[in-house]
């Protein structure tokens, strides 16, 4: 991953360990996008065409749909992920004494939707509780019953760094009737995932952390079943089938996912976004999660011998990218601070160190890191 290293510049000058929160992006993205923008976004229509705006949109959903295993037509491209979970809410229907499944261990992104639903319609949103950082697959079957409709929670969590065995919990969600619905940007780009194979019912997530893309471009994956006739919240002159004929009057949705992407798109990002997956792919996302799951080994063993708590299982099935880690008496904020002066960046999180390396870091950031928390602690 040493020559890999050269496509991120700033790696050379900071040890950059905070993918959970925004990853750097490779040279070949920012290149990409620069050039688009100078081509189409800065010239008008000069050379950007009805025909080149659907290859754009389209380029984006195929390259999503090889990453995650399903077809193009079940992508609707968004700008984040709070977008398409939103979308996914929505597109539930909801009777008083239903229920949602999560954890407490969530971004606010997975649940609102859900706190929202249940505010207007009556829906009882259920938290399984962390121990120690840890949501158990039984702590979440002992929450859903025949009135579940929807467990849902992220591939990775945020904070404490676990993965789920998403198989596992669609089986749970479907023994019920109800669905999963994974939020996946703390896992895309660094663990290979197939939305078949594990039976995921609804997906979501944005490009700006493991998937190396840019702010601004995201997608979300769903079933057929669950939107085929669902009326989107929002609609626009892109929500008709032929939209291209501009007709006021004529209003057919798409038969696709599509029918969620109502307007004007984020071109440049999407665009960003196709490019850093057809990076990612160059490398191999098996090659990836090889790689960073030696980091995250290394960084687990070295903060043991810290003596630090670590929060993350430390079995490889239950981790990806992020490790988490507690210390006696530490003032987090404080530490981060002083990492960030000798030019290592993490973050703090649930009252924790994060620290989230990807393809851009090598063993040297990890010794470097360790030494440095020695040093700090003095
Ligand atoms: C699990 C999870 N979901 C979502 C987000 C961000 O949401 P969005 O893509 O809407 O900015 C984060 C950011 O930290 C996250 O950790």
């Amino acid at each position: 991953m040493r020559r890999v290293r050269e496509d991120f510049p700033i790696s050379n000058e900071v040890v950059y360990m905070n993918t959970a929160a925004i990853s750097l992006k490779p040279v070949q993205v920012i290149d990409a996008m620069t050039e688009f923008m100078k081509g189409y976004e800065a010239n008008g229509t000069v050379n950007f065409s009805d025909s080149l705006e659907g290859e754009v949109l389209e380029n984006a959903r195929c390259r999503i749909s090889e990453l995650i295993g399903c077809r193009s037509d079940d992508i609707a491209l968004t700008t984040n992920t709070s977008e398409g979970i939103n979308f996914v809410a929505h597109s539930i229907k909801f009777e008083h004494g239903n229920n949602v499944v999560t954890t407490d261990l969530e971004f606010p992104t997975v649940t609102y939707p859900w706190l929202k639903i249940a505010k207007e319609k009556g829906v009882e949103v259920r938290f399984a509780l962390n121990r120690n950082g840890i949501v158990s697959v039984e702590d979440l079957e002992k929450l859903v019953d025949d009135n579940t409709r929807v467990i849902a929670l992220s591939h990775v969590e945020y904070s404490s760094g676990q993965r789920f065995n998403l198989r596992e919990v669609a089986d749970l969600a479907h023994r019920h009737g109800a669905i999963l619905v994974v939020d996946a940007v703390q896992s895309l780009g660094v663990i290979p995932l197939n939305v078949k194979r594990e039976n995921v019912d609804a997906l979501a997530s944005a490009a700006y952390k493991w998937l190396l893309g840019p702010f601004g471009a995201g997608f979300v994956y769903m079933r057929k079943e669950l939107y085929e006739n669902v009326m989107p919240p929002f609609v626009g002159w892109r929500s008709n089938k032929e939209h291209e004929e501009y007709d006021p009057q004529k209003f057919t949705l798409p038969e696709t996912a599509r029918r969620f992407e109502y307007g004007g798109m984020p071109y440049t990002p999407i665009y960003g976004l196709t490019k850093a997956i057809e990076y990612i792919m160059s490398i191999g996302i098996e090659n990836i999660r090889e790689h960073v799951m030696n980091l995250t080994q290394k960084l687990i063993d070295g903060l043991n011998d810290l003596g630090a708590q670590i929060l993350t299982p430390s079995n490889r099935e239950q981790r990806a990218g992020i490790v988490s880690a507690r210390f006696d008496k530490m003032d987090y904020d404080k530490i981060v601070e002083e990492l960030a002066k000798n030019k290592i960046i993490v973050s703090k999180r649930m009252n924790a160190l994060r620290i989230s390396p990807h393809i851009y870091n090598v063993e040297e950031d990890v010794m470097k890191f360790v030494e440095a928390i020695k040093k700090v602690r003095k």
